[in-house]
């Protein structure tokens, strides 16, 4: 019943810590909140349950409780929403219903609605909660491509919902903050096993990490989902999201890789007018494929908040962290990041060359855990030293997701069945990423280290 599971590695990774700290100096015990991580890595063929003229759907994991849904979908951008509301329907349905109520819910609270009948509180609580979202579309409408638009109308018939709350329901993340870290590590920064074209580029060694830590209350846990996109045009990618949910707050395209958080110090000036910036981050996506386009495209269309944006790219073998907002688009490279990152920037902060590394707290952050990881394991940065990062600063708790750029491998890891999450985080904290087992997924179907760009047949054919 459980054949198509196959434990590749069952790492016992105290052992390998302690490996990694020979020569290093240690210090990361005691500056980092959480314990090593000693989870699984599951590979995992995912199985096919659903088919529809544009896509197919697949699962991982064990249905009920630990389960993913992973869609392939093609064609236009009409067919793209039309084909994830199809072969999602139930869960986009009981989802968004889910995820009102849990909102109203909140606005209940915050605005002691509670002394009212419930059916009069809830109704004025979703009145706001419309009146926010609705407003946030009416700002960023003008902004936004039709392809937008086509997807959102697909994805309502698709999913047999309303349209106005397929479009609320993309504008939260405009409205919300998500505390994340992440980080990018390359070259002379990442283990010499994993970085064998040394100097030769092609994204080998490259990692980007990516841990988004969110309200956990949100039922959007039960609908992790992962999207793999082959619109008819521009590149292939995928987004880690929740049913019904097209924006890209995590991504990869086997070119490219997008990280984000909330960028709350910012002193510039943060505009409600302008393309959704996980829209637009969906594009960089779909239409660039190295840095330098990435920034153009960005630097040409009209932005909203104020994020943190890392980008990994595989054609420069280097992460760069991005200050993004309605009135800034500033670039960070290994050199110069800790402008954002530390109140008392290192005169000469080139300490570390090929590592950028933002953690979750609010920036400038003076946080010892992640620089003391990173000096301890310098030169050997790997897949087990950034899970083992991600588990000592307890971070990642939604979905975490590593980039691994030389193999063209993700792995991915995501909350699982909301009880025996909260179990997990609230009575046994320190040891929470120990039981979260990560998924490996490979993207073959779209690059591999080699340069090697699939034409469409074998794109077609390679899906995993
Ligand atoms: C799923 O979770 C429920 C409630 O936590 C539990 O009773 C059940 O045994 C779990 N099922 C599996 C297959 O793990
Ligand atoms: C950053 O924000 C935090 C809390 O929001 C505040 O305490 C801190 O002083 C701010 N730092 C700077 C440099 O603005
Ligand atoms: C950081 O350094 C890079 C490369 O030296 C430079 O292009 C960039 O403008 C610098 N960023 C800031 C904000 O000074
Ligand atoms: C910082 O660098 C400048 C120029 O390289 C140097 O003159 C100055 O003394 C340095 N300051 C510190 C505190 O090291
Ligand atoms: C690949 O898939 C696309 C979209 O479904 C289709 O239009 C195209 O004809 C396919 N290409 C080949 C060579 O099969």
């Amino acid at each position: 019943m459980d054949s198509c599971r196959r434990l590749v590695w069952m790492v016992c990774w105290l052992n390998l810590a302690s490996l990694s700290l020979q020569g290093g100096s240690g210090s990361e015990r005691g500056q980092c909140p959480g314990q090593g991580w000693t989870g699984q890595i599951f590979e995992e063929n995912p199985r096919l349950v659903a088919t529809d003229r544009s896509g197919e759907r697949f699962e991982i994991g064990n249905p009920p409780n630990d389960s993913l849904s992973v869609l392939h979908i093609r064609g236009s951008p009409f067919e793209l929403g039309r084909a994830h509301g199809t072969l999602l329907r139930s869960e986009i349905q009981t989802m968004y219903i889910r995820l009102f109520k849990h909102m109203e819910d909140q606005v209940i609270v915050a605005l002691h609605l509670s002394a009212l009948p419930d059916i009069l509180g809830r109704s004025i609580a979703r009145f706001i909660i419309n009146a926010a979202l609705d407003a946030t579309y009416l700002l960023t409408i003008k902004d936004t491509p039709s392809r937008f638009i086509d997807e959102m109308i697909g994805l309502a018939q698709g999913a047999q919902v309303e349209y106005n709350d397929v479009v609320r329901i993309q504008m939260i993340p405009e409205l919300l903050q998500a505390s994340c870290s992440m980080l990018g590590s390359w070259g002379p920064a990442t283990s010499a096993s994993s970085n064998p074209g040394e100097g030769g580029g092609n994204g080998c060694g490259l990692y980007q990490l990516r841990a988004l830590d969110w309200d956990l209350d949100a039922p959007i846990f039960d609908y992790q989902t992962i999207i793999y996109y082959h619109p008819a045009d521009g590149n292939s990618f995928a987004i880690f999201t929740w049913a019904g949910f097209i924006g890209c707050v995590t991504g990869y395209s086997g070119r490219l890789g997008i990280s984000e958080k909330v960028w709350l110090n910012h002193t510039g000036s943060s505009s409600r007018v302008g393309m959704p910036w996980h829209f637009l981050l969906r594009d960089v996506l779909q239409q660039t494929d190295n840095i330098d386009d990435a920034m153009r495209l960005m630097a040409t269309t009209p932005r909203t908040c104020s994020i943190l944006l890392g980008i990994g790219s595989r054609k420069d073998s280097k992460f760069v962290l991005v200050g993004f907002s309605s009135d800034t688009l500033d670039l960070y490279d290994d050199r110069n990041f800790t402008l954002i990152t530390s109140s008392t920037p290192a005169n000469e902060s080139h300490q570390f060359p090929g590592v950028i590394y933002v953690d979750k707290y609010v920036q400038p952050s003076e946080d010892k855990c992640m620089p003391s990881v990173v000096q301890s394991c310098y030169g050997k940065l790997d897949e087990f030293t950034l899970l083992d990062m991600v588990a000592k600063q307890q971070t990642g708790a939604l979905h975490t997701a590593l980039y691994d750029f030389f193999s063209n491998n993700v792995l991915f890891s995501w909350a699982a069945k909301r009880l025996v999450m909260y179990v997990t985080l609230f009575q046994l904290r320190l040891t929470w990423v120990t039981t979260t087992a990560f998924k490996r997924t490979s993207f073959e179907g779209f690059l591999g280290c080699e340069e090697k760009i699939l034409n469409d047949a074998e794109r077609n054919s390679s899906k995993f």
